[in-house]
Protein backbone atom coordinates (compact mmCIF):
# COMPACT_ATOMS: atom_id res chain seq x y z
CA UNK A 1 0.00 0.00 0.00
CA UNK A 2 1.32 3.30 -0.81
CA UNK A 3 -0.61 6.94 -0.36
CA UNK A 4 2.33 9.09 -2.26
CA UNK A 5 3.10 6.99 -5.59
CA UNK A 6 2.02 10.10 -7.36
CA UNK A 7 4.70 12.18 -5.68
CA UNK A 8 6.96 10.14 -6.50
CA UNK A 9 9.15 12.28 -8.40
CA UNK A 10 9.11 14.79 -5.56
CA UNK A 11 10.62 11.85 -3.13
CA UNK A 12 14.02 13.99 -2.95
CA UNK A 13 12.97 17.11 -2.69
CA UNK A 14 10.16 16.06 0.02
CA UNK A 15 13.01 14.08 2.22
CA UNK A 16 14.97 17.81 2.27
CA UNK A 17 12.08 19.64 3.30
CA UNK A 18 12.22 17.52 6.68
CA UNK A 19 15.78 17.74 7.20
CA UNK A 20 16.43 19.13 10.79
CA UNK A 21 13.06 20.61 11.09
CA UNK A 22 10.90 20.35 14.57
CA UNK A 23 7.93 17.91 14.91
CA UNK A 24 5.67 20.47 17.03
CA UNK A 25 2.19 20.17 15.18
CA UNK A 26 0.58 18.77 12.71
CA UNK A 27 -0.06 22.13 10.99
CA UNK A 28 3.48 22.37 10.64
CA UNK A 29 3.42 20.08 7.82
CA UNK A 30 2.14 20.19 4.38
CA UNK A 31 -0.37 17.48 2.83
CA UNK A 32 2.35 16.08 0.88
CA UNK A 33 4.69 15.79 3.89
CA UNK A 34 2.16 13.94 6.39
CA UNK A 35 1.38 11.25 3.04
CA UNK A 36 4.80 10.91 2.70
CA UNK A 37 5.16 10.69 6.53
CA UNK A 38 2.91 7.71 6.77
CA UNK A 39 4.45 5.91 3.26
CA UNK A 40 8.34 5.97 5.38
CA UNK A 41 5.85 4.62 8.16
CA UNK A 42 4.87 1.43 6.04
CA UNK A 43 7.67 0.74 4.44
CA UNK A 44 9.55 0.94 8.24
CA UNK A 45 6.47 -1.16 8.95
CA UNK A 46 7.11 -3.85 6.60
CA UNK A 47 10.95 -4.09 7.27
CA UNK A 48 10.47 -4.63 10.41
CA UNK A 49 8.03 -7.34 10.03
CA UNK A 50 9.92 -8.89 7.16
CA UNK A 51 13.28 -8.48 9.23
CA UNK A 52 15.37 -6.10 6.76
CA UNK A 53 17.73 -4.23 8.16
CA UNK A 54 17.10 -0.20 8.66
CA UNK A 55 19.80 1.13 10.24
CA UNK A 56 19.01 4.80 9.50
CA UNK A 57 20.13 6.43 12.68
CA UNK A 58 23.47 5.03 13.21
CA UNK A 59 25.75 6.82 16.06
CA UNK A 60 22.32 8.84 16.76
CA UNK A 61 21.32 9.41 20.13
CA UNK A 62 17.76 11.14 21.16
CA UNK A 63 17.14 12.55 24.64
CA UNK A 64 14.19 12.40 25.68
CA UNK A 65 12.41 14.45 28.47
CA UNK A 66 9.22 13.66 30.29
CA UNK A 67 7.70 15.92 32.54
CA UNK A 68 4.21 13.75 32.47
CA UNK A 69 3.70 9.70 32.61
CA UNK A 70 4.30 7.33 29.83
CA UNK A 71 3.88 4.02 28.85
CA UNK A 72 3.68 4.02 25.04
CA UNK A 73 5.47 7.41 23.95
CA UNK A 74 8.17 6.13 25.73
CA UNK A 75 8.56 2.98 24.75
CA UNK A 76 8.08 3.40 21.63
CA UNK A 77 10.35 5.93 20.73
CA UNK A 78 12.73 4.49 22.54
CA UNK A 79 12.41 1.42 20.64
CA UNK A 80 12.00 2.78 17.91
CA UNK A 81 15.91 4.35 17.95
CA UNK A 82 17.39 0.93 18.91
CA UNK A 83 15.64 -0.52 15.94
CA UNK A 84 17.19 2.34 13.77
CA UNK A 85 20.49 1.40 15.26
CA UNK A 86 20.87 4.59 17.60
CA UNK A 87 19.94 5.12 21.40
CA UNK A 88 17.70 6.64 23.46
CA UNK A 89 18.34 8.71 26.71
CA UNK A 90 15.28 8.46 29.35
CA UNK A 91 15.33 12.04 30.98
CA UNK A 92 12.73 12.92 33.55
CA UNK A 93 12.41 16.50 34.45
CA UNK A 94 12.42 15.81 38.16
CA UNK A 95 16.36 14.52 37.67
CA UNK A 96 16.97 17.18 34.89
CA UNK A 97 18.55 20.91 36.57
CA UNK A 98 15.34 21.80 34.67
CA UNK A 99 13.26 20.82 37.07
CA UNK A 100 15.53 23.39 39.53
CA UNK A 101 15.18 26.20 37.55
CA UNK A 102 17.75 26.08 34.80
CA UNK A 103 16.27 27.74 32.36
CA UNK A 104 14.87 26.13 28.89
CA UNK A 105 17.32 28.14 26.93
CA UNK A 106 20.11 27.03 28.31
CA UNK A 107 18.97 23.50 28.72
CA UNK A 108 18.16 23.45 24.93
CA UNK A 109 21.90 24.86 23.88
CA UNK A 110 23.63 22.39 25.76
CA UNK A 111 21.74 19.46 24.99
CA UNK A 112 22.00 20.19 21.16
CA UNK A 113 25.87 20.18 22.16
CA UNK A 114 25.46 16.09 23.05
CA UNK A 115 22.61 14.93 21.21
CA UNK A 116 20.92 14.60 17.47
CA UNK A 117 17.27 15.19 18.79
CA UNK A 118 14.99 15.62 21.45
CA UNK A 119 11.57 14.12 22.25
CA UNK A 120 9.57 16.49 24.94
CA UNK A 121 6.34 15.57 26.78
CA UNK A 122 5.08 18.65 28.79
CA UNK A 123 2.70 20.63 30.03
CA UNK A 124 2.49 24.04 28.32
CA UNK A 125 3.28 23.89 24.37
CA UNK A 126 4.85 27.29 24.71
CA UNK A 127 7.24 25.25 26.43
CA UNK A 128 8.57 23.25 23.19
CA UNK A 129 8.26 26.07 20.92
CA UNK A 130 10.80 27.70 23.58
CA UNK A 131 12.94 24.68 23.44
CA UNK A 132 12.89 24.25 19.57
CA UNK A 133 13.86 28.29 19.45
CA UNK A 134 17.13 27.89 21.25
CA UNK A 135 18.59 24.19 19.95
CA UNK A 136 20.60 23.28 16.80
CA UNK A 137 19.11 20.01 16.46
CA UNK A 138 15.13 18.65 15.64
CA UNK A 139 12.70 19.01 18.59
CA UNK A 140 9.79 16.56 18.54
CA UNK A 141 6.96 16.78 20.46
CA UNK A 142 5.78 13.72 22.48
CA UNK A 143 2.64 15.39 24.21
CA UNK A 144 1.54 18.81 25.71
CA UNK A 145 -1.36 20.12 26.83
CA UNK A 146 -2.57 20.93 23.37
CA UNK A 147 -1.19 19.54 20.86
CA UNK A 148 -0.54 15.00 20.43
CA UNK A 149 0.61 15.26 16.71
CA UNK A 150 3.13 12.10 16.83
CA UNK A 151 -0.20 9.83 18.12
CA UNK A 152 -2.18 11.05 14.95
CA UNK A 153 0.24 10.19 12.57
CA UNK A 154 0.03 6.05 13.86
CA UNK A 155 -3.93 6.96 14.11
CA UNK A 156 -4.10 8.29 10.08
CA UNK A 157 -1.61 5.13 9.56
CA UNK A 158 -4.19 2.73 11.69
CA UNK A 159 -7.03 4.03 9.72
CA UNK A 160 -5.42 3.70 6.23
CA UNK A 161 -4.65 0.33 7.31
CA UNK A 162 -7.97 -0.53 7.95
CA UNK A 163 -9.92 1.84 5.39
CA UNK A 164 -7.33 1.54 2.66
CA UNK A 165 -7.59 5.52 2.06
CA UNK A 166 -8.16 8.61 4.36
CA UNK A 167 -9.79 11.04 1.84
CA UNK A 168 -13.51 11.36 2.12
CA UNK A 169 -13.93 9.26 4.79
CA UNK A 170 -15.98 10.31 8.23
CA UNK A 171 -14.00 10.82 11.40
CA UNK A 172 -16.19 11.09 14.34
CA UNK A 173 -14.85 12.75 17.89
CA UNK A 174 -16.80 12.36 20.98
CA UNK A 175 -15.64 13.63 24.34
CA UNK A 176 -13.83 16.10 25.72
CA UNK A 177 -13.18 18.40 22.74
CA UNK A 178 -10.65 20.67 24.20
CA UNK A 179 -7.12 18.62 24.31
CA UNK A 180 -4.18 17.61 22.73
CA UNK A 181 -5.54 14.75 21.06
CA UNK A 182 -8.51 16.42 19.53
CA UNK A 183 -6.79 19.65 18.49
CA UNK A 184 -4.10 17.39 16.53
CA UNK A 185 -6.56 14.97 15.01
CA UNK A 186 -8.48 17.99 13.54
CA UNK A 187 -5.11 19.41 12.19
CA UNK A 188 -4.23 15.63 10.62
CA UNK A 189 -7.78 15.46 9.30
CA UNK A 190 -7.71 18.54 7.57
CA UNK A 191 -4.39 17.79 5.94
CA UNK A 192 -5.57 14.31 4.27
CA UNK A 193 -9.05 15.69 3.64
CA UNK A 194 -10.66 13.59 6.09
CA UNK A 195 -14.41 15.21 7.42
CA UNK A 196 -14.32 15.73 11.03
CA UNK A 197 -17.21 16.05 13.17
CA UNK A 198 -16.76 16.60 16.82
CA UNK A 199 -19.56 16.46 19.53
CA UNK A 200 -18.49 17.71 23.27
CA UNK A 201 -20.77 19.49 26.10
CA UNK A 202 -20.59 23.23 26.03
CA UNK A 203 -17.69 24.55 26.99
CA UNK A 204 -15.21 21.64 25.37
CA UNK A 205 -15.08 22.23 22.38
CA UNK A 206 -11.95 22.68 20.72
CA UNK A 207 -9.95 25.67 20.15
CA UNK A 208 -11.30 27.98 17.62
CA UNK A 209 -8.30 29.34 16.10
CA UNK A 210 -7.03 25.90 15.50
CA UNK A 211 -10.54 25.20 14.08
CA UNK A 212 -10.64 28.04 12.05
CA UNK A 213 -7.15 27.43 10.85
CA UNK A 214 -7.73 23.93 10.21
CA UNK A 215 -11.02 24.65 8.38
CA UNK A 216 -8.99 26.89 5.56
CA UNK A 217 -6.59 23.66 5.02
CA UNK A 218 -9.86 21.16 5.19
CA UNK A 219 -11.49 23.22 2.13
CA UNK A 220 -8.61 23.16 0.03
CA UNK A 221 -8.49 19.18 0.51
CA UNK A 222 -12.45 19.17 0.04
CA UNK A 223 -13.35 17.83 3.59
CA UNK A 224 -14.98 19.01 6.20
CA UNK A 225 -14.87 20.42 10.54
CA UNK A 226 -17.99 20.24 12.21
CA UNK A 227 -17.64 21.32 15.95
CA UNK A 228 -21.22 20.90 17.30
CA UNK A 229 -23.02 19.55 20.91
CA UNK A 230 -24.67 16.92 19.45
CA UNK A 231 -23.13 12.86 19.81
CA UNK A 232 -25.81 11.68 17.79
CA UNK A 233 -25.39 13.93 14.18
CA UNK A 234 -21.73 13.60 14.70
CA UNK A 235 -21.74 10.04 15.09
CA UNK A 236 -24.36 9.45 11.77
CA UNK A 237 -22.53 7.48 9.42
CA UNK A 238 -19.28 7.58 10.73
CA UNK A 239 -16.47 5.59 9.48
CA UNK A 240 -14.00 6.21 12.32
CA UNK A 241 -15.06 6.54 15.81
CA UNK A 242 -12.30 8.32 18.38
CA UNK A 243 -12.51 9.00 21.77
CA UNK A 244 -10.19 10.16 24.80
CA UNK A 245 -9.93 10.38 28.80
CA UNK A 246 -12.57 12.76 30.19
CA UNK A 247 -9.70 14.39 32.42
CA UNK A 248 -6.68 14.50 30.62
CA UNK A 249 -2.81 14.37 32.42
CA UNK A 250 -2.82 17.81 34.92
CA UNK A 251 -6.58 17.91 35.06
CA UNK A 252 -7.32 15.14 37.87
CA UNK A 253 -8.83 17.56 39.97
CA UNK A 254 -11.53 17.93 37.67
CA UNK A 255 -12.56 14.10 37.60
CA UNK A 256 -15.82 14.38 39.25
CA UNK A 257 -16.95 17.45 37.01
CA UNK A 258 -16.28 15.76 34.42
CA UNK A 259 -17.99 12.78 34.56
CA UNK A 260 -21.31 13.65 35.19
CA UNK A 261 -20.64 16.87 32.56
CA UNK A 262 -19.04 14.22 30.04
CA UNK A 263 -21.63 10.99 30.25
CA UNK A 264 -23.96 11.86 27.13
CA UNK A 265 -21.01 11.78 24.90
CA UNK A 266 -19.29 8.16 26.33
CA UNK A 267 -18.78 5.69 23.21
CA UNK A 268 -20.88 3.40 23.81
CA UNK A 269 -22.83 0.67 21.55
CA UNK A 270 -25.93 3.05 21.16
CA UNK A 271 -24.28 5.29 20.15
CA UNK A 272 -22.40 3.36 17.55
CA UNK A 273 -25.68 1.51 16.43
CA UNK A 274 -25.47 5.18 14.16
CA UNK A 275 -22.36 4.96 12.82
CA UNK A 276 -21.41 2.65 9.73
CA UNK A 277 -21.69 -1.17 10.16
CA UNK A 278 -17.65 -1.33 9.16
CA UNK A 279 -16.89 1.57 11.45
CA UNK A 280 -13.20 1.18 13.71
CA UNK A 281 -12.84 2.27 16.92
CA UNK A 282 -9.64 4.32 18.05
CA UNK A 283 -8.37 5.54 21.75
CA UNK A 284 -4.57 6.63 22.32
CA UNK A 285 -4.74 5.10 25.39
CA UNK A 286 -4.84 4.71 28.52
CA UNK A 287 -8.37 4.11 28.14
CA UNK A 288 -10.87 4.59 31.60
CA UNK A 289 -13.54 1.61 30.55
CA UNK A 290 -16.95 2.89 31.30
CA UNK A 291 -16.19 6.27 31.46
CA UNK A 292 -15.54 7.73 28.14
CA UNK A 293 -15.80 4.58 26.37
CA UNK A 294 -17.91 1.16 27.14
CA UNK A 295 -15.98 -2.48 27.37
CA UNK A 296 -18.53 -3.67 25.05
CA UNK A 297 -17.08 -1.11 21.80
CA UNK A 298 -12.95 -0.82 23.09
CA UNK A 299 -12.92 -4.91 23.85
CA UNK A 300 -15.11 -5.35 20.80
CA UNK A 301 -14.84 -6.36 17.24
CA UNK A 302 -14.62 -2.97 15.98
CA UNK A 303 -12.14 -1.93 18.01
CA UNK A 304 -8.35 -1.38 16.74
CA UNK A 305 -6.65 0.58 19.74
CA UNK A 306 -3.53 -1.90 19.94
CA UNK A 307 -2.96 -1.68 16.07
CA UNK A 308 -3.07 2.03 16.49
CA UNK A 309 -0.46 1.08 19.67
CA UNK A 310 1.73 -0.32 17.86
CA UNK A 311 1.55 1.94 14.98
CA UNK A 312 3.07 4.75 17.46
CA UNK A 313 6.57 2.79 16.56
CA UNK A 314 6.25 2.41 12.69
CA UNK A 315 4.89 6.35 12.81
CA UNK A 316 7.70 7.79 15.18
CA UNK A 317 10.70 5.97 13.30
CA UNK A 318 9.59 7.23 9.56
CA UNK A 319 9.33 10.44 11.74
CA UNK A 320 13.02 10.39 13.47
CA UNK A 321 14.05 8.96 10.18
CA UNK A 322 13.20 12.42 7.58
CA UNK A 323 13.94 14.76 10.79
CA UNK A 324 17.66 12.72 11.77
CA UNK A 325 19.39 10.84 9.19
CA UNK A 326 22.37 12.54 7.58
N1 LIG B 1 -1.11 7.50 23.78
C1 LIG B 1 -0.05 7.86 24.52
O1 LIG B 1 0.59 8.89 24.27
O2 LIG B 1 0.25 6.99 25.52
P1 LIG B 1 1.27 7.24 26.71
O3 LIG B 1 0.71 8.34 27.57
O4 LIG B 1 1.32 5.92 27.42
O5 LIG B 1 2.60 7.64 26.15
N1 LIG C 1 -5.46 13.57 26.44
C1 LIG C 1 -4.65 12.62 27.15
C2 LIG C 1 -3.79 11.85 26.21
C3 LIG C 1 -2.91 10.82 26.85
C4 LIG C 1 -2.03 10.11 25.90
C5 LIG C 1 -3.80 13.33 28.18
O1 LIG C 1 -3.27 14.40 27.86
O2 LIG C 1 -3.70 12.86 29.31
Amino acid sequence: MSVVNKYEDKQHTLEESFKGKDFLTIADFSSEEILYLLDEALDMKQKQKQGIPHPYLQGKTLGMIFEKASTRTRISFEVGMLQLGGNAIFLSSKDLQLGRGESISDTAKVMSRYLDGIMIRTFAHETVEELAEHADIPIINGLTDSHHPAQILADLLTILEHKGKLKALKLCYLGDGNNNVVHSLIEGSAKVGMDIAIASPAGYEPNSSIVESAKLVAASQGSTISVSNDPIEAIKDADVVVTDVWASMGQESEQEKRMKILQPFQVNSNLCKLAKDDFIFLHCLPAHREEEVTSEIIDGKHSVVFDEAENRLHAQKALLKVLMKD
